[in-house]
């Protein structure tokens, strides 16, 4: 069993009080790592790999002190690791055992909208539902949530969350490292509270309207942990699956990484930085280098979230956060050199294409509410829309489009940075900075079922700031007249 799959069930290699926990420099990182385990699959009849997974309520002991109450799947807390390759027919069997109804959505896979998991696809309790896809992109991290009607904050909060891994088996690996829970580690961090009774805390909204910030990180569901290296090179698959931090992420030497991945996959070419911030719901893969014997820290710097207004309010002031040690040991397994290219670049035909605008403000988007029954628009299949984001007021959102991996062509008018050169699905969207994105709609029709788009700090998305669309033959019929489509 390798190292990092040993401590899958976590908090066995110590239970800590949380008195400096999380403060830069002053963590003591006494737990291991735990991993995700990979979820078990089987091949059915007809040749799809089917998982079953359970959400039901568990509880864990993070620290000392009372067990936690949590909600997991398979588990206490969090969710197994689901991997597929490129082609392959999946089959998800999602059983809830929560009590209350649920749903779970595949952030970031292309799918057909029924079985995309969103709101219009609850589980009662007690039921399951069984969404079958062809896996039909690029090799990238992926992830799942549920997305119940203004209820996702709390789904997520209290443990429903896991990774999905796809793989591009004619990529291959490109000498990345990848050997899972070794040197291909995962890394979901969340924000918690706890309360003086060590239960997640204050589940409704804090700090002016972004939703909970906690000073309580925990990765894969671990409190201060630590990471043992055993190779020179690590690549680290970062998730924020928090409610409303925005996290810079870097390591507490400044030593450079390279970031390798995004959102939907892999970056035209690995670029080498010092920090990386992910706002919820973003991932990125990085690849970081160590000699034998060092340790490092993977920090959270205060983000720039583009208003000094917000900075302090949303981050609560200095927030220098403790992410997770890593300790390399004494001899270091040799891993390939990185390659100078990873991926094409996406490049989009945009001559021609619809051109729509989101104006957030006020936790709407164009200056309505998500309402179940109305779809906002419809986009034709096979066609690539541009999309202009613009954030209105001077709270932190981002926006986040279903069913597809975008291209960002512009953020307040300057070229994308490296870190946006590659396919996303979420994207920050700074103050008064539009974001540009091209976006391309290529199948799956289905004028009845819509997939979302919203701003994912989860607060906000409960607020209602969400839309609808479908994915039809022809889009909406061509406007006729200027007042047409400004309802209130
Ligand atoms: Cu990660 Cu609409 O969600
Ligand atoms: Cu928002």
């Amino acid at each position: 069993v390798p190292a990092g799959l040993a401590a899958a069930t976590g908090g066995i290699g110590g239970l800590w009080a949380t008195a400096d926990v999380n403060t830069a420099g002053k963590t003591r990182f006494v737990n291991r790592l735990a991993v995700p385990p990979l979820a078990p699959s089987r091949r059915d009849r007809s040749g799809r790999r089917v998982y079953d997974l359970r959400a039901a309520v568990g509880s864990r002991r993070f620290r000392s002190g009372r067990a936690t109450v949590t909600w997991g799947v398979n588990g206490d807390y969090l969710g197994p690791t689901l991997r597929a390759a490129r082609g392959e027919k999946v089959l998800v069997n999602v059983r809830n055992e929560l009590g209350e109804p649920t749903t779970m959505h595949w952030h970031g896979m292309h799918l057909p909208a029924a079985m995309d998991g969103g709101p219009h696809q609850m589980i009662e309790p007690g039921a399951a539902w069984s969404p079958t896809w062809t896996i039909d992109q690029p090799a990238a991290t992926l992830w799942y949530h549920p997305h119940p009607h203004a209820r996702t904050a709390l789904h997520v909060y209290r443990g429903l969350a896991g990774l999905f891994i796809v793989d591009d088996p004619k990529a291959g690996t490109l000498g990345l490292p990848s050997r899972y829970g070794v040197d291909d580690v995962p890394v979901i961090v969340q924000d918690k509270k706890f309360t003086d009774t060590d239960q997640f805390s204050a589940e409704r909204p804090m700090m002016g309207g972004t939703g909970i910030l906690g000073d309580a990180i925990l990765v894969n569901g671990t409190l201060a942990p630590f990471h043992e290296v055993t190779t020179q090179r690590t690549r680290l698959r970062l998730l924020n699956a928090s409610t409303a931090r925005v996290y810079d992420f870097g390591f507490s030497d400044d030593r450079p990484f390279a970031l390798v991945g995004t959102d939907g996959g892999l970056l035209p070419a690995p670029f080498h930085t010092t920090r990386v911030q992910l706002s919820p719901g973003e991932r990125a893969e990085i690849v970081v280098t160590l000699r034998p014997t060092e340790r490092v820290t993977l920090r959270s710097y205060p983000p720039d979230l583009g208003t000094d207004l917000w900075n302090s309010r949303f981050t609560g002031g200095d927030d220098t956060l403790d992410i997770l040690e890593l300790c390399a040991g004494h001899v270091l397994g040799s891993s390939p050199a990185l390659p100078g290219v990873l991926a094409e670049r996406p490049d989009l035909e945009t001559a021609g294409a619809v051109t729509r605008s989101f104006e957030l403000g006020g936790h709407r988007i164009n200056g309505r509410r998500m309402d179940m029954s109305r779809i906002d628009f419809a986009v034709a299949k096979d066609t690539t829309e541009i999309w202009q984001i613009t954030n209105c007021g001077n709270t932190p959102h981002n926006f986040h489009v279903h069913d597809v991996q975008f291209q960002v062509l512009s953020v307040g008018g300057a070229d994308p940075t490296p870190e946006l050169s590659g396919w996303k699905d979420t994207v920050y969207v700074p103050p008064n900075a539009p974001v540009r994105i091209a976006v391309r709609f290529k199948d799956y029709t289905d004028p009845a079922v819509p997939y979302m788009y919203h701003c994912h700090l989860l607060y906000h998305e409960d607020q209602r700031m969400m839309g609808q669309f479908t994915v039809t033959d022809r889009g909406d019929a061509p406007k006729t007249s200027p007042s047409h489509g400004h309802h209130g």
